[in-house]
């Protein structure tokens, strides 16, 4: 069963506010992207990588994942949706792994535990479970009241589908005018039900500047530990 990893990378990382996009900010000794670019082609489930950039990226050809023959470059969109849409054309296939070029502590075990679930099922994502009480606040900032948490999960990545389904609901989305901000979005769309996989809550996205400490703390954590 051939499963190809689709790594949006286009982004410019508003957020962080860095001098250069996120996922080309050094991490343990790495840049963030070469590290999450490893997951995906250390692993024997993942046929093919296409990572998406965005047009005219200086940075990319220097790191050393970049002359790596498995690794395909695709081009990026104006939105998240826009270059996983680029990315899934460069794939032939039978399933898709989307992963956010921005979430570099994710473990081989999440990774083949999704594939594993997936594959049983019509496709699924990476959750963790909300934890804290959830509120509602208005624009005001007065809270309007608390949200039941039961059933309640961050949408992580990776998130796993067919790619000709995931092609389809990714277009049909777009031609609707709706930007999905994940995979399982689209497909919710469709009217599918994908399966929340109970995935690490270490598995962050690296959006603002004490995200890079935290990333670098966990990693250093699963190193000591022997998580892989
Ligand atoms: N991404 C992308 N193409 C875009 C926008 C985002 O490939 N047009 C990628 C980012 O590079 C990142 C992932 O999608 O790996 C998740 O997006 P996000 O965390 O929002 O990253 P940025 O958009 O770069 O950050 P910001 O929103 O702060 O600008
Ligand atoms: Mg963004």
């Amino acid at each position: 069963m051939a499963i190809d990893a689709v790594i949006p990378a286009a982004g410019i990382g508003r957020r962080m506010g860095a001098a250069v996009p996120k996922q080309y900010l050094q991490l343990a000794g790495k840049t963030v992207l070469q590290r999450t670019l490893e997951i995906f082609l250390n692993s024997p489930l993942i046929s093919r990588v296409i990572v998406c950039l965005k047009e005219g990226d200086p940075y990319f050809d220097s790191l050393p994942v970049s002359r790596d023959p498995r690794l395909i470059r695709a081009p990026g969109g104006a939105e998240r949706c826009d270059s996983v849409l680029a990315g899934l054309r460069c794939s032939e296939a039978e399933w898709v792994m989307v992963h956010d070029a921005a979430r570099p502590c994710l473990t081989g075990g999440d990774l083949r535990l999704l594939a594993e679930e997936a594959i049983s099922r019509d496709g699924g994502l990476l959750c963790a479970p909300v934890r804290d009480t959830m509120k509602r606040a208005g624009e005001d900032m007065l809270i309007q009241g608390t949200v039941d948490r039961n059933g309640l999960y961050h949408a992580l990545t990776p998130q796993m589908f067919r790619r000709t389904e995931l092609l389809q609901a990714l277009e049909d989305a777009a031609s609707r005018g709706l930007k999905v901000t994940d995979e399982s979005s689209a497909m919710e769309l469709a009217g599918c039900r994908p399966l929340a996989v109970a995935g690490r809550a270490d598995n962050i996205k690296i959006t603002s500047q004490g995200d890079l400490e935290l990333a670098e703390f966990i990693l250093e954590g699963h190193r000591r530990n022997g998580i892989v």
